[in-house]
């Protein structure tokens, strides 16, 4: 990407004075193709009687194998998504978030869970939150296209409130199974929330991005940023998120 486009990008982002940079990264083992995902322990299914019991009563969950999804195809996994009842959230979502992007990307982002304009669209990272992630992804010369975006959760949880433990346990094997699918070279988390449940780690999402991490059970390299709401909430910290940016390019051009 020529530099005047590049600093377009970055004036979007309301970024003026940084100056970018390609120095050589230290050489990172790619994920091996047939890797399998092996998630922590504490985000994989715990099976339907837990789930069943920590929903409300009044919304049937309808618990679904995980062999079937473990094993799906793009299509199979978009249908079992898309008429997903593993969760109480199905009751009040619009339209399950599935995911979107370049299926051969080496680059994938995941995201928290669907806003409500997600939730209309049916499409993840699509209102002000999502513009600015796209910003964030072309400035690094990453068009939305070329990567693949999806979310924690693939149901809008009501009001935008906090994801619980079994909605994500819930949803965990759609999101393994698209990681297996994809095989990314590199994930970027957005937000605490999918930091922390997928590296299984309790530290403030302002430390987490400070290291370079590991998909747990993955050669998968996988680095942390602040989720673009924050940012628009929050716009002192988007020259951080621009150094965080400009690794998780280090560490793709690394990884070729
Ligand atoms: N926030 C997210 O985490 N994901 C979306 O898709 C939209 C907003």
């Amino acid at each position: 990407m020529d530099q005047a486009r590049q600093e377009l990008y970055l004036r979007e982002m309301e970024i003026s004075s940084w100056q970018v940079r390609m120095p050589a990264a230290d050489p990172v083992e790619p994920p091996s193709a047939a890797a399998p995902v092996v998630l922590p322990e504490a985000v994989k299914d715990s099976g339907a009687k837990t789930k069943a019991q920590s929903l409300p009563e009044v919304v049937p969950v309808e618990p679904q194998p995980t062999a079937d999804i473990d094993t799906a195809d793009w299509p199979v996994l978009e249908a079992a998504v898309t008429a997903c009842k593993r969760c109480a959230l199905h009751s009040s979502r619009s339209r399950a978030v599935f995911g979107v992007g370049s299926q051969q990307a080496e680059l994938m982002v995941i995201g928290e869970a669907p806003g409500a304009d997600e939730d209309a669209q049916g499409e993840p990272f699509v209102g002000r939150a999502g513009q600015l992630l796209n910003e964030m992804l072309s400035a690094i010369g990453l068009p939305r296209q070329q990567v693949y975006i999806t979310n924690m959760l693939k149901s809008r949880p009501p009001n935008n409130r906090n994801p619980q433990e079994a909605e994500i346990k819930a949803c965990m094997p759609y999101l393994q199974r698209q990681i297996a699918l994809v095989k990314p070279k590199v994930i970027i988390c957005v937000g605490r929330v999918a930091a922390s449940t997928l590296l299984e780690r309790d530290e403030s999402l302002s430390q987490l991005r400070l290291e370079q991490h590991q998909l747990p059970g993955t050669s998968i390299p996988l680095r942390v940023t602040y989720h673009p709401a924050y940012l628009l909430r929050s716009p002192s910290d988007k020259a951080k998120a621009w150094a965080d940016m400009k690794l998780l390019r280090q560490l793709l051009v690394a990884t070729d």
